[in-house]
């Protein structure tokens, strides 16, 4: 009866690609496609890659080989690599798994659609000179009352070990009226809660109507959009934490209470050769100031172990960092070698030691989180629900910390910000009742 024809998605790595598989679903579905969970249903499967580190982009050509009975039962199913691999590898990706039929990076994706209609091979990694957000179709594709909002795009940073500023390419803001418009027609649909997103969207300098806004002013500029009731904003380096910005945090309520500042390391020695531009004491000083703006603020962080060169005393300082800040969540990882990057080119730390000391942080930030959730016990705090839970009168949803919590509430609805007191903490989860 109808011709629909199905798209799969499948989205690797962080927010920012969650955020473009969500437009490339969107610019797909002006072509007839709707989404499926199933992907033996496809008549289209996207793999929305991560090229961060070498098991997520090697996690590519597992999948694309658990695809390839799928396509030699039906050859004209359409295999389509996106995101940061496809950035990074192009037209090496088909060469290697000839069953691709697309490539396409994550500046060029409003293509999509014209590189899913031609036939035979398709590659499209170009940085285009216009704006990819000009050629895109509405948004529509919601999930509740949360979204997330990218205004910022690529890095400039150049971090010794990093690969977006080359998968991602240059710092790019999006124009203030742009965004505007966006957050405005998301709640307009039910939206609550917005992230803001950037690989460095602390560095946001978009253009306004006045001249170029920082982050800070955009923050308070959403502020004032009726029926927006949280902002949140990832990811942030510390040395774009400007007083506007911080200020911002002790008087924008809407503002959540909680920020990813990533650090990386905590000794000195290593900040250099990673080329971060700051040392443990400057991001003490952030972090002092951004609490005497905001004391109840929680903060999380990334850390890499095992970076090049990285002895048992550097290492010794990172602990003694996340002791001193006290995180309420981390991410830590074990330094992988990027082709391209400059810390690719020196001697790697030995596999066990890196091993070692991943497990000795990772069991440090865990102790952390543990006390940071058991703090909350006992506490009022206010959740938005997100879905439903999987008992009967269960809700689901996050704090304004960001804290998974478990919701008693027979009455509660998806998109209420219910008033909640929490009554005791799981491995990663509060669990709480509704306050009436
Ligand atoms: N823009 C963010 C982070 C982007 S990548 C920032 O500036 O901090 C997300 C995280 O992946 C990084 O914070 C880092 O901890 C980790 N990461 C990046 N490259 C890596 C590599 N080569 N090996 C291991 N971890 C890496
Ligand atoms: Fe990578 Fe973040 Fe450094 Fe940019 S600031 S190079 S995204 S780690
Ligand atoms: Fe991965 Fe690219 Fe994001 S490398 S972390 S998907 S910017």
């Amino acid at each position: 009866m109808s011709d629909a024809k199905k798209l799969f998605i499948k989205t690797y790595g962080c927010q920012m690609n969650v955020y473009d598989s969500e437009r490339m679903a969107e610019a797909m579905s002006a072509e007839g496609y709707t989404l499926t969970d199933v992907a033996e249903d496809a008549d289209m499967v996207l793999l929305n890659t991560c090229h961060i580190r070498e098991k997520a982009s090697e996690k590519l050509f597992s999948d694309l080989g658990r695809l390839r009975p799928l396509k030699d039962a039906r050859p004209d199913l359409k295999i389509g690599v996106a995101g940061c691999v496809a950035q990074a590898e192009g037209a090496e990706i088909q060469r290697r798994m000839p069953l691709v039929d697309i490539v396409v990076g994550p500046q060029a994706y409003h293509r999509l659609p014209a590189l899913a209609r031609a036939s035979g091979p398709q590659v499209d990694t170009e940085f285009p000179a216009e704006d990819k957000f000009d050629h895109l179709p509405e948004r529509k594709a919601l999930r509740g009352p949360t979204a997330f909002l990218t205004v910022q795009e690529g890095c400039d940073k150049f971090c010794a070990f990093c690969v977006v500023p080359y998968t991602r390419g240059a710092e790019v803001s999006r124009p203030v009226e742009r965004i505007l418009r966006e957050t405005r027609d998301l709640v307009s649909r039910g939206v609550r809660e917005i992230t803001l997103l950037g690989q460095n969207v602390n560095g946001y300098h978009g253009e306004g109507p006045d001249g170029v806004w920082s982050l800070g002013r955009l923050i308070r500029a959403l502020a004032e959009v009726d029926g927006l009731e949280r902002i949140r904003y990832t990811t942030s380096h510390p040395n774009d934490m400007d007083d506007d910005l911080i200020a911002a945090h002790g008087d924008v309520p809407q503002l959540m209470p909680y920020l990813h500042l990533p650090v990386q390391s905590g000794s000195d020695r290593i900040l250099r050769a990673m080329n971060r531009k700051h040392g443990r004491d400057d991001y003490f000083r952030v972090i002092d100031r951004i609490r005497k703006a905001r004391p109840d603020i929680l903060f999380s962080s990334d850390f890499i172990v095992g970076f090049p060169g990285e002895t048992d005393a550097d290492f010794a300082d990172t602990l003694d960092l996340v002791r001193r800040v006290g995180f309420g969540q981390s991410y830590s990882f074990k330094y992988s070698a990027r082709p391209g990057t400059p810390a690719a080119e020196k001697a790697p730390v030995a596999p066990a030691v890196a091993d070692e000391r991943l497990q000795i942080l990772q069991a440090l930030i865990l102790e952390q989180q543990r006390a940071g959730q058991e703090a909350m016990v006992g506490r009022e705090v206010t959740v938005l629900y997100e879905k439903p839970g999987r008992q009967p009168g269960q809700m689901v949803g996050k704090s304004d910390h960001l804290h998974a919590v478990h919701v008693n509430d027979a009455g509660g609805r998806v998109g209420e910000l219910a008033r909640v007191r929490v009554l005791a903490s799981a491995a990663n989860s509060l669990s709480a009742v509704r306050i009436s």
